[in-house]
């Protein structure tokens, strides 16, 4: 992951930045000891469990169990790639970045700092049109629907000017190659003429979530068609890519989910009655790429489409695609014929809050009764096997359990019979207690508890390296980890080339507790955890081995018993 960027140079990097520095501008901290405390900027709290520490400079919530470096905090929080995180705290540092490794294609970066200072100096302009005699109309429009200025002004909306080529003519007078202009998709070029890609429109400026003007989409005042004109793919833009109002939304993580909506002006209209948390697609279906962007920002996902067919179907697909992404995703239903927009314009924030969230499949067996009688025996049948095929796909039994209960009072079908259906054989009645955990696995997980306090006590120097050895972890990251510890290397470096998974199961060994506060007792620590783990490779070399004298000669087994022997 590091990549491009040599180890010298991020050491160099790393040593420059202090962590507490960086983290204390998100996160109030308090200085304890070695530690920082405050609370956790990635999950709610009331009592501080996120962490830094000063001398591993690395960040660790206890509570989620978030944690990295200072490159890995700064991608958490500003939601870089590598790359623009390290290129952002080397600019706090004063640091040059290397020599041509960094940047790829300076030509092509070159060309995308121009267009978002176009699309900017666009957004401006539009946003100013509308306070003139020309956008007096389009003003007059969006008061109509229900917007006031401090709202124009939150969302930067703005008016393209009628006529061919005023915003080619404000843009080129401000300094603007045509050339770069058409790159962004502000004018376009066709039969020797040029003009403006926006005329006659109501503007709304597509924001990432670092605050660059990505491109606009335009409403057409009247009936005029289309009804919306997006900017097409540029080199900063992709319609199948980003997600409207993502710059507000991305503050509002709190809440644990964003609602998900089809069009700008019900993003605008939601979010304008207090919904937080609002993104909208950008024309076109839901994609992949547009899921994985939410999850950066939520676990969870409320789609919020139109209450008419088109919404209901497009609202399903919208599903299955969140869902695949690994989002949670729960459907708002609304009143037959209306948006998000009109419904909150009618019902305001409490209606809103009111309306029903449904589970995923919830929503998906709501469906299913669409085109059906269900007062009809055959309508009844026909939902329920529509429902048992939805419900095949349910992982967790207790989930499945309330659905079929709820099928079951709903259709007056009888529970085993719909499990049958469902193709799930009832659960075993087991009322025999669970067993005990075996004492060789009690053995394992004290081991696992060992390691972690080993590894914390290396890692944070409270025990000279010697003490240990790479081969007292489990092979894995934890091995290697101590491995790299051992050499002296520093830890962040380590955690940055991990991928997700190996770093959350190195991150609570790296931050064990309670340690005790002197050199001695953290030494015999490390030797009480030391035994811990030899005795329990031990007892599972001995266990291996008497597997094998089970089915060897007589010959081997006298070896294979020696070498037990030799074991203790
Ligand atoms: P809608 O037609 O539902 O628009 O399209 P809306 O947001 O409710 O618009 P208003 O309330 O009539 O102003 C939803 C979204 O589909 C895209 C736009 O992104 C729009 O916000 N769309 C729609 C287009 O790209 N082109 C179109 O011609 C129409
Ligand atoms: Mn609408």
């Amino acid at each position: 992951m590091a990549g491009r960027f040599s180890d010298a140079w991020l050491d160099e990097l790393r040593s420059r930045v202090s962590i507490e520095e960086i983290v204390s501008e998100y996160v109030p901290l308090k200085r304890k000891g070695r530690r920082a405390w405050g609370l956790c900027p990635f999950h709610n709290e009331k009592t501080p469990s996120f962490s830094v520490d000063a001398e591993t400079q690395l960040f660790y919530c206890f509570g989620c169990h978030k944690g990295g470096s200072v490159i890995q905090f700064v991608m958490e929080m500003e939601r870089l790639d590598f790359q623009e995180a390290v290129k952002l705290l080397a600019e706090r540092a004063h640091l040059p970045l290397p020599e041509g490794s960094p940047k790829a294609d300076p030509i092509r970066a070159d060309e995308r700092e121009r267009i978002y200072g176009a699309n900017v100096a666009a957004a401006r302009f539009f946003h100013a049109t509308l306070w003139t005699a020309e956008g007096a109309e389009a003003l007059s429009y969006l008061y109509k629907r229900g917007l006031t200025d401090a709202d124009i002004r939150h969302f930067g909306l703005g008016f393209a000017p009628r006529g061919w080529d005023a915003t080619l003519k404000q843009l080129t007078g401000q300094g603007f190659e045509e050339n770069t202009l058409e790159r962004a998709g502000l004018i376009v070029r066709r039969e020797g003429g040029v003009y403006d890609m926006f005329r006659g429109r109501v503007i709304f400026p597509i924001i990432s979530a670092q605050g660059k003007v990505l491109g606009f989409g335009g409403r057409a005042l009247g009936d005029a068609q289309p009804k919306y004109l997006n900017t097409a793919d540029t080199p900063v833009f992709n319609k199948r890519q980003g997600l409207y109002a993502l710059n507000f939304a991305k503050k509002e993580r709190s809440a644990g989910h964003l609602v998900l909506v089809e069009g700008y002006m019900d993003a605008v209209s939601l979010r304008k009655h207090g919904v937080e948390g609002v993104v909208a697609t950008l024309g076109t279906a839901l994609t992949e790429e547009q899921a994985r962007l939410m999850k950066r920002y939520a676990p969870e996902v409320w789609v919020s489409y139109d209450g008419d067919t088109a919404g209901q179907k497009a609202a399903l697909r919208a599903l299955d695609i969140l869902e695949s992404t690994g989002l949670r995703a729960r459907v708002i239903d609304y009143p037959e014929g209306m948006d998000p927009d009109d419904f909150i314009r009618a019902r305001g924030a409490a209606g809103f809050a009111a309306l029903k969230k449904y589970g995923a499949v919830e929503y998906r067996m709501l469906r299913a009764r669409d085109g059906l009688d269900v007062s009809a025996q055959e309508g009844m049948t026909q939902y329920v096997l529509r429902c048992c095929q939805i419900l095949r796909g349910v992982q967790s039994p207790v989930e499945l359990e309330n659905h079929v209960r709820r099928l079951a009072a709903e259709s007056g079908y009888d529970r085993e019979i719909l499990m049958r259906q469902i193709g799930v054989s009832p659960p075993a009645q087991t009322d025999a207690p669970k067993p005990r955990l075996r004492p060789r696995q009690e053995e394992a997980d004290a081991a696992q508890t060992a390691q972690r306090a080993l590894l914390t006590l290396l890692c944070e120097g409270r025990i000279p390296p010697e003490t240990v050895e790479p081969g007292d972890f489990a092979a894995g990251p934890l091995r290697d980890c101590a491995a790299w510890l051992i050499e002296g290397k520093a830890v962040n470096a380590f955690l940055e080339q991990l991928g997700e998974e190996d770093r959350a199961s190195v991150l609570p060994a790296l931050n064990y507790r309670p340690l005790p506060e002197s050199r001695e007792e953290a030494l015999s620590m490390a030797e009480d955890s030391l035994a811990v783990i030899r005795a329990s490779r031990r007892a599972g070399e001995v266990e291996r081995l008497q597997a094998q004298a089970a089915t060897a000669d007589a010959e081997q087994r006298r070896k294979i018993y020696e070498s037990i022997q030799k074991l203790f």
